[in-house]
Formats: structure tokens, sequence, C-alpha cells
């Protein structure tokens, strides 16, 4: 509390403002939306990895009960430069909008039947026929890694990057290790799966969209289609999950609004859960290798980390796995590459924390076995490569405050008392393992924009272009509204989800809160200026006539600074307007925010205990203390970060597309066979924070929290899993065949 009463609001545990609409189903996803003559479309996915639909009979569809339109390559509207207009690597993707016969992968779109009801558009698919002249399938990653090309970029950076002096780091090192981790195709399963209802009204399309961007899904689809930007407008006001997969427009999202226009009706596809396995994204499947070389003393002299990751056939997608090693240890030598393979899937893409989630695993893995090597204990090993600045930039870390994280999260989970050798912790039947890894994540910001403004019946409308994927951005925007006003939360409603909005970044790589949240900042205090001179220039207010820097606006109350009992309720002032008093602003970084490399971090230690006949694994204990800057929420932020830990065991022990080699078909495309953690899974879960808010990256100091807490789990799960059992499990996910175990003792 405050001293004159009023709760500071930035960074207290508020409920979720959107929690009672969630909970009572009033709160409306893109599938929910219902316009006049809505019809439902139903993709059709091809049954092939490679090769020309020869023949595509959709004549029992066409004449099955309801059907209105069936949408193949053969009727397709012919799209500017292929239906390739928007592509933007990396987020604007190449789709399957039927320009042509060629099959890419297994489960690609190659028709949308549409028909009155769900039933019947789903009944009338089923009776699609498909002809296809076959091509030999690349499907086995390892395979075909003799054909590793490099790519044009990998995270926005040269795919091969070096620093410091090779030769001389390999002269210095005494200790050399090699390993070689693996990762699989894993692939998104948010609640609500991908949804568009698009309808058309003249030449104007409206969108609703489950999605990360609503202003990327209008730049993609009016470039697509060909049709001016100001046509389209895209609504999102809840999405039901997004980490990656809904921050790029995929081919359903252009196929309903092809329909909608065929149709000259309102058309749903929902992509079902399948179907969540073939033409959107997912994350692809990673081989690592790293050396690291260092002294006795376990001084890091020389680190080299290269991947190699799939792609589709026909675009590439980079998983930036090294970035982590290029900043995470101080290390004066140091060597990243990455390289693609091309399969016939579709093209994987973002999956929370793409790089820092795989690449976090195989350094955590090959910083365990460089402990071991020295003799060392694994936490003092990174505390002895502690690093101050980003080795391969050289830039200073914006704000870092790791060693706290090390040192709290250690004294929490108790780790001094960890036996150094393996399999020396049992109980029962079980044996025991302590693993550490640390989580990072860079934190990024982009321009936003947020209009604020005060209704005539004293409420404050703020509003962003921005999403919630569920991660409480209409919470802590109304915090960070409130706060600065000087108004109680329940004074203020913010809105999002609508490209109608001033426009907000997309809601991915962790951005929104540090982005949108200054614009918020910045539009409340223009708008509390604005309030605070219409008051005393206003005959009617008690504080006429003062100086505007006398006046506050606190609780809700208009005061003079000086005399407090020279008061009225901010609902006076706007009473008396009787129209809305407004404030817009932008907020972007400022050129001098570059000097600094800005990210967050976290330690984490694991405890596992795995059944010595049966290989089970369970986890009955992770702590971990992250530094990401200020919060702007302790309870959304504790949630997100458990999430994130909850995905970081699901990353390491269950999460695998397994991709059929002779046929390329995914043959566990169901929640049945592609496993997530369910509550039986999951134990204790400790998070806790340092707060240290960083001013050097933004006005609010926050880094944002969406990422970090998958990276640095997996790995650290592991180097439990080898303190346990002696075995070291570098291929994911650790499953039992991988680790029965033979019986010693
Ligand atoms: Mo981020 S890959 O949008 O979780």
């Amino acid at each position: 509390m405050k001293d004159d009463g009023l709760p500071n609001v930035i960074g207290a545990p508020l409920d979720r403002t959107d929690g009672a609409a969630k909970t009572t189903g009033a709160a409306r996803y893109a599938a929910e939306f219902a316009p006049a003559n809505l019809c439902h479309g139903v993709m059709v996915l091809s049954t092939i990895a490679h090769g020309r639909i020869v023949d595509l009979d959709t004549s029992r569809a066409q004449h099955a009960p309801g059907v209105l339109f069936v949408l193949t390559h053969r009727n397709a509207p012919k799209l500017p430069d292929h239906g390739r207009a928007a592509v933007k690597p990396p987020a604007g993707r190449v789709l399957s909008l039927f320009q042509d016969d060629i099959v890419h992968y297994d489960r690609q779109p190659i028709a949308v039947v549409v028909a009155d009801t769900l039933e019947h558009a789903t009944a009338a698919a089923a009776l699609v026929r498909a002809n296809y002249a076959k091509q030999p399938a690349t499907v086995d990653f390892n395979a075909a890694r003799g054909n590793a090309y490099k790519p044009k970029e990998a995270g926005q950076k040269p795919p091969d990057v070096e620093w410091g002096d090779a030769a001389a780091g390999e002269r210095t090192a005494e200790v050399h290790v090699d390993v070689t981790c693996s990762t699989p195709m894993q692939n998104h399963n948010p609640i609500e799966p991908h949804a568009t209802v698009a309808a058309w009204e003249g030449d104007r399309l409206t969108l609703y969209d489950a999605t990360q961007y609503v202003s990327g899904v209008r730049e993609t689809v009016s470039k697509t289609l060909g049709i001016p930007a100001d046509n389209v407008r895209v609504i999102s006001p809840f999405v039901g999950g997004g980490f990656g997969c809904k921050g790029s427009v995929w081919s359903h999202v252009v196929l309903a609004a092809i329909c909608a226009r065929n149709v000259q009706r309102p058309v749903k596809i929902v992509v079902d859960r399948q179907q969540m396995f073939g033409p959107v994204g997912g994350r692809p499947q990673t081989s690592q290798r790293i050396e690291l070389r260092a002294t006795r003393e376990g001084t890091l002299t020389h680190v080299r980390h290269d991947v190699v990751s799939h792609t589709s056939d026909f675009e590439d997608f980079v998983e930036p796995s090294a970035l982590i090693t290029q900043m995470l240890y101080a290390c004066p030598n140091g060597a990243t590459t990455h390289r693609l393979v091309k399969l016939n899937t579709g093209t994987p893409t973002f999956q929370r924390a793409p790089g820092e989630a795989t690449g976090s695993f195989a350094l955590e893995v090959a910083l365990d076995e460089l402990a071991y090597a020295l003799k060392l204990d694994p936490l003092d090993l990174r505390l002895r490569n502690y690093a101050n600045a980003e080795s391969q930039s050289g830039k200073p870390f914006s704000s870092k405050h790791l060693r706290e994280c090390y040192t709290q999260a250690a004294e929490r989970f108790g780790w001094s008392k960890r036996p150094p050798a393996t399999g020396a912790m049992r109980k029962g039947n079980a044996l025991i393992g302590w693993g550490v890894g640390t989580a990072t994540y860079p934190a990024h910001r982009m321009a936003a924009s947020a209009r604020a403004a005060l209704q005539p019946d004293g409420t404050i409308v703020v509003q962003s272009g921005s999403q919630d994927i569920g991660t409480g951005t209409y919470t802590v925007m109304t915090q960070v509204a409130a706060e600065t006003l000087g108004v109680p939360v329940s004074h203020v409603r913010f809105e999002l989800g609508d490209t109608t909005l001033p426009d907000a970044p997309v809601s991915g790589g962790s951005m929104t809160a540090a982005s949108v949240g200054p614009a918020v900042q910045a539009a409340c205090q223009k708008l509390r200026a604005q309030l605070l001179e219409r008051a005393v220039a206003d005959p009617s207010s008690p504080l006429h006539g003062l100086s505007s820097s006398r006046a506050t606006l606190d609780g809700g109350w208009l005061i003079a600074l000086d005399e407090t009992h020279r008061r009225e309720a901010l609902a006076a002032l706007a009473g008396r307007s009787g129209a809305t008093i407004e404030a817009t602003a932008e907020a972007k970084p400022r050129d001098e925010d570059k000097r600094f490399a800005a990210h967050s971090f976290g330690a984490v230690f694991v405890e596992v205990s795995v059944d010595r006949d049966l290989g089970e694994i369970r986890v009955p204990r992770v702590v971990a203390t992250y530094d990401v800057g200020r919060r702007l929420n302790a309870k959304t932020a504790r949630s997100q970060l458990q999430g994130g830990i909850v995905w970081g065991l699901s990353f390491a022990l269950l999460e695998h597309t397994i991709l059929d080699t002779r046929v390329g078909r995914i043959v566990n495309a169901n929640l049945a066979e592609y496993h997530v953690p369910v509550n039986a899974d999951i134990q204790d879960i400790d998070v806790t924070f340092v707060d240290n808010p960083d001013l050097n990256f933004n006005p609010l100091g926050i880094r944002g929290i969406g990422e970090i807490g998958i990276t640095g789990v997996a790995g650290a799960l592991s180097n439990a899993v080898y303190h346990a059992t002696g075995r070291r499990i570098r291929d994911l996910p650790i499953t039992l065949d991988k680790l029965l175990l033979p019986r010693t003792a």
C-alpha cells in the first residue's frame, strides 16, 4: 500500500479481469462467432507426402446433402504471385492455396467442402477421392542429413557466427567434451485449435480468427488475395492459447475467405485436432553437436555449437538453437552454425521459446558433462563462467541478476546437500537424482500504440490492437492504466484484438507486455495531464484556478495537492464534459537501448525419481528462480512460469511427433498418442523471482515472461536422470525404453 492508502496496482496479484467472462462462457473465441447465414468449411487433406494430384473426384461430395461448394486446385482463383505475395520469412508463410496440383507433404490441404452444417460438410469431405502420381518422399531426417544446406539467416543473425580466436581457445584448453543431442518434432496442441470465420460485405472482409497477431493477419490476407489492407478487419478478442502456432497465418485462413467469397455467405473453418499435425507448423527436429573446451579450473576457452534442423521442401524455417551459446556463458572464443534439411513435411514454425527451448537442452547437458569431466559441481561450473556481457557481441546486459537466481533457487532446493557421485541417492526402489539448468530468453520489444479515453460515465476505456493469448494482457494492461492514471482498476476497461484499434505487434517472442505496456503508460500519462488541465480550467471544478502542477488524480479523485479537501470525483468532470476525452500515444524502443543486450534469466533445479526396474521417471520437485525484470502481476507471472516449467517437463519426457519414415505420415496425430502431461504427471513446482526492474530496457522495467519458463528445464531434467542413474540420455524425449536399467546392486 502507498501512503495515501491506495493499492500500488502494478505488480499486485490482481485476478484476471477477463476471468469471469472466461469461466461463464461469455468470452467468445474465433469459432464461436456466428454471423447470419454462416456455413461450414471442412478441409480435405492429402494422404501422400509427395507427388501430384492426377484426379480429384468431387462429384459425390458436390451432390451430398447441404453441400454448397467444393474448392480445389481446379476452381481456385488464381492469386497474385501464385499465392505467395505475402511471403515474408520467418512469419509470412508459403501456404497451400490450391494454386497447383503438387503435394509437398502428408496432410496438405487439397480441397475444402462447404456445406450448410458442419455435419454435412464433414460427411461430404469424406467422399472426395484423390488419385496421385506419387514421387519419392524425403522424410527420414537422419538419412537426409547429407543434403544439409546453409540457410540465409538464423534468428535474424547470419547462420554462421564466430568470435574470438578459435586456435587460441583450443591451445589453452585442457579438457574437451564433444556431445551430440537431439530433439524431436513436436506439434502445437493449445486447448483451442486454429479457427477462422470469414465474412464478406461487398468487397470488405471481416475475419474472426484465433491469432497472436491481428494486424499481421490483415496484412497477409490482404496481400495474398490482392485486396487493400483497409478492406480487411480482423477480430480476435480471446485466444485459447497461442505459443507460436498462431503467430503466422496458415492456409485455412485464406481458404475460408476464398470460400466465403464464392458462396456469398460467411464460412467457418476449424482446424481439428488431427489437422494440427499437418497444415499448421510445429517445432522442428534438431540434431545439435556441442564442443566445449576448458581449463582444468573449469574456465571455458572455446565453445562450438552446430545445429541441423528440418524444414519443408518449399520454405526455410530455421530453429536458431545455437543463439543461446553466443550469450549465456562467458567464453572469449566460439563458433556457431545452423544448417537445414528439407523434408516432405509442412513447414515447421515457432514453438514456445524457439531456439532457446531446444538449444538450452543441448547446452545444459554439455555443461553437465563438462562438470563431471572436471569433477566440479555443475552449479559451481556455471558460476565460474558467469557472463557479465554477451560473449559474442561484447554488449553489456541491460540488467542481469542470474547470480541471485542461482543462490535463491539452490537454497530453496537444498542443492548443497547433493552428493557428487551418480546413483548415490535412493528411496525404496527408486534412484533419486538432482540436476541444474540455466533458463534464458531474449527480451524483445517493438513499436506499439494505445488510446485512453475518459467516458462521460466516468469510466476509462483503454485500447490497443494487441492480443491476449491466455497470458493476461487484459489484466496487466488494466493495472498499468489504472496506476498511471490514478484511478481504481474497476474504473478501467481494456480492449484489444481488433485491427480497428491502434496498432500493436505480434504477441510472440514474449514481447506483448514490454511493447504494449509502455504505449498504455504513455497514453494514460497524456490523458492524465489533459484531465488535470481541464479540471483547473473548469469554473465548475473545485480545482478551478489552480496550476495543473498543483493538482493530482488519485483513486479516481481530482485533488488539489496543497488543500486536499478541494477535490471532486473524476466522474463529475466526465459528466460535465458530456463527451469522451481521449489521448493516443506510441511507444517504441530508443536507439540508446541498443547499447545493451537484453535477456531474462533463471535457475532451474529438478529432482527426478527413477524406478530401477521399470525406468519410469517421476519428477517430485522443480525449484526455479527467475530474473525477468519487473513483474506487472505477481499472480499471472507465476502462472506463466509454472506453465512454462510444465511444458519443459513435457518436452523432456513426453512430447514426440512420430513420422512414419516409410510414408511420411505422422502416426500419432491425436491427443491419445501425442502425450502431454496431465495433473498426475506434475508434482511440486516452486517458482520465485528476484525483482529488479530493467529500466535500460523500457520505462516500466519489464522484459516479458512468456517463453523463458520452458527453457533450461529439459537440460536440468536430463542432468538429474544422469545423476540418479549414471545414464546420459541426450535424445529427447527421455522415455523409459531409453532408460531401462541394467539391474546393479
Ligand atoms: Mo512464442 S514461439 O509465440 O511462445
